[in-house]
């Protein structure tokens, strides 16, 4: 019977779901440190993470009968996939079960940056009403830039032309949609964009990808999105940028430490900020749960 670990909570439903396969032995055994997964891992044939638990290299050294790590969500940058390939370790996500959720997020995110509704909701709790400081702008006819093309990024597209807007992307790769999104240079995206909303995974290449020299080429008042990961944006950058005025406001779910150490980012009166809720909607978590349980199936199961 193939051992499954589970070290990140699933949703309740799908977990019951794989709790019943009567051929795999599931645990479920959340908030490991490093220390903690690697005294575990040895005995499993199957870990399942969400993005709590960093499946290290450390902890894949010593994982002797682990065949798949499964992650329940689409970044992959808390499992060191270097160590894993070297291992011959198959590594799975649920790319498009949070679709929806994220680009929903990054939307709300965009509308609450023009509208300043993260200032206007602490004003009101101050008791003040403060009309005339808090004036925003609308979307409609603006130009939105998207870094990042995949599922994510082509829905933010899709509802940014609902609202009227004109939608610009950059991506490596040739951008396959049939929606009216002109693809452009990194270059161009800079310098045309009034909004910029990220929408890529980390890795080596993303890293401090939008930096000083990217802000410099920017429109002076762009407003930046963040709902991808913390590490794309250098958020010391970001934060000059944001008092010299070049940046009129970020909407950011992600951080390059998470939790955040340093809140100077966070603090700053221009930023709207949450805690990586991006993918943290009842339905979301739903299909990815129901995924992981079908890969496992797949995988692990004689069934
Ligand atoms: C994801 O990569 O699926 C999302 O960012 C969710 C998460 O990491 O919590």
């Amino acid at each position: 019977m193939k051992k499954i670990l589970v070290a990140d909570a699933l949703n309740p439903e799908a977990f019951e779901e794989l709790q019943a396969i009567s051929d795999l032995d599931v645990t479920l055994k959340t908030g490991m440190d490093e220390q903690e997964l690697v005294r575990t891992i040895p005995d499993y044939n199957a870990v399942v993470v969400r993005s709590a638990t960093k499946v290290t290299k450390n902890a894949i050294d010593a994982a002797t009968n682990l065949e798949l790590i499964v992650r329940a969500g689409i970044g992959l940058d808390n499992i060191d996939l270097e160590a894993a390939k070297d291992k011959g370790i198959q590594v799975a996500n649920t790319p498009s079960a949070t679709t929806y959720t994220v680009s929903e997020m990054a939307f709300g995110l965009m509308l609450s940056a023009v509208r300043n509704l993260g200032q206007a909701n602490l004003s009101m709790k101050e008791h003040k009403w403060e009309k005339k400081l808090l004036k925003g702008s609308e979307l409609f006819e603006k130009t939105l830039g998207i870094i990042g093309s995949g599922r994510i990024g082509l829905d933010v597209a899709k509802k940014a032309l609902a609202f009227g807007m004109k939608v610009i992307a950059f991506d490596v790769v040739d951008i396959q949609t049939d929606l009216d999104v002109e693809q452009v240079s990194l270059d161009d995206l800079l310098t045309r964009a009034n909004i910029i909303s990220l929408h890529l995974p980390l890795s080596d290449s993303t890293r401090h990808m939008i930096s000083s020299d990217e802000f410099a080429k920017m429109k002076e008042g762009v407003i930046i999105v963040n709902a991808s990961r913390g590490g794309v944006v250098d958020e010391t950058a970001l934060l000059n940028s944001l008092e010299s005025g070049k940046v009129r406001a970020a909407s950011i779910d992600v951080y390059e430490k998470e939790p955040p150490v340093d809140f100077s980012l966070i603090d700053h009166p221009k930023v709207m900020a949450s805690p990586h809720i991006g993918a943290a909607a009842s339905e979301g978590q739903k299909r990815a749960g129901f995924e992981v349980v079908r890969i496992l199936k797949e995988n692990m199961s004689g069934r």
